[in-house]
């Protein structure tokens, strides 16, 4: 049986802009953070330690020069019906990224293929000017030829213009992470890569990473260009790639999962429906705070469409989880 102990802790210093983080004083945190608390746990029985020190590993360095807050957002959600088109309702798109940063998000991964094209013409409608804390990861190498399919492509000169055009439709002069979306079969991929290292001798790119792929191909890939994020499908509920998570550690490699919360489906599982309840948190923040706890080099980026879930999950910043539960939660989760 548990005991409902997680804890809430206020980050100050991990506001989306510079100026929130340098002038929020004791006092207004310590409001906020009840504040942000009572909603959350409004009945609930949850300890809120609003004066307790920020975690040390709140932040993480991609690629060593880029510090971002481990918890971002992922944009995909908000584009149309099967990540295609433009959203129904594009201003609420808009806010749901505005208020991603309010929060404390300020890494937003993207890529060419959500909409095609609209996820980044979003987030240039929505932030732009950007704040220069904010890190855009964008992606290229899957084109969309409907909305159901997703096919590989990486033959050097197309992805040459898939850089150009992420760098015009985000308003950028340069793209902070560019990751290859699939390692397409059909290529080389260390031709794949040395477009990529073209576009980054050039100024467009400044770092590089991979997504869905081995530690093998990890470590084939760095013999190329330096890679400092691997982008693979993993959750409290799927841990396939456990043993790319275990190299990025290892490298101190950024590893940013995708589907933090379950992906299309959510996250459903009693056990830790369960879990969660007893703790006075939802399944999503408890999922999202295993992550955070499982390793400092994981950036998850759950996405969504609804501000109410985006505030959700962006709260599960302040849950911390002791040694003890996070391996009780661990188990139940390998068990369920
Ligand atoms: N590299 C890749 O191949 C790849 C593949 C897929 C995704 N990604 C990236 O990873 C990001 C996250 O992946 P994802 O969107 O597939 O999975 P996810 O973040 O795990 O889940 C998103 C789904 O969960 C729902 N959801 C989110 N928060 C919720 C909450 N608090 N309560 C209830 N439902 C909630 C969303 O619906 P609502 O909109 O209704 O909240 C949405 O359907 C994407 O945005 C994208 O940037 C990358």
């Amino acid at each position: 049986m548990y005991e409902s102990t997680l804890h809430f802790v206020e980050d100050e210093g991990l506001g989306a802009k510079g100026e929130l983080r340098s002038g929020i004083t004791r006092r207004t945190f310590v409001r906020a953070a009840l504040a942000g608390g009572a909603s959350l746990l409004a009945g609930r029985a949850a300890k809120l330690f609003a004066a307790a020190s920020p975690s040390d590993n709140s932040t993480f360095s991609i690629g060593g020069d880029l510090p971002v807050n481990r918890l971002g957002f992922g944009a995909m959600r908000l584009t149309g019906e099967n990540i295609w088109g433009w959203p129904p309702d594009r201003e609420n798109a808009r806010k749901v990224l505005r208020r991603a940063l309010e929060l404390g998000a300020n890494l937003i991964d993207t890529a060419d293929a959500y909409g095609p094209e609209t996820d980044e013409l979003l987030i240039a409608e929505a932030l732009y000017p950007y704040p220069k804390e904010l890190v855009i990861a964008t992606k290229g190498g899957q084109i969309r030829p409907g909305p159901e399919q997703w096919v590989p492509r990486g033959d050097p000169e197309y992805l040459k213009q898939c850089v150009d055009k992420s760098l015009k439709r985000l308003k950028l002069e340069r793209i902070d992470l560019y990751q290859l979306h699939r390692i397409d079969p059909k290529v080389l991929m260390e031709d794949s890569l040395g477009a990529l290292k073209e576009a980054q001798s050039a100024g467009k790119i400044r770092h590089i990473g991979l997504s869905e792929v081995s530690p093998e191909q990890v470590e084939r890939a760095r013999k190329t260009v330096p890679i400092v994020t691997v982008q693979n499908r993993y959750n409290i509920t799927d841990r396939k790639w456990e043993n790319t998570l275990s190299y990025c550690e290892k490298e101190q490699i950024g590893f940013m999962p995708w589907a933090p919360v379950g992906g299309t489906r959510g996250m459903t599982n009693a056990t830790l429906e369960k879990a969660a309840k007893d703790h006075g948190v939802t399944i999503y923040q408890l999922g999202l705070a295993w992550l955070l706890h499982r390793s400092s080099v994981i950036l998850p980026i759950p996405g969504t469409s609804s501000l109410a879930h985006l505030e959700e999950n962006m709260a599960a910043r302040k849950i911390q989880l002791t040694e003890e539960e996070w391996k009780t939660i661990d188990a139940l989760a390998s068990r369920a």
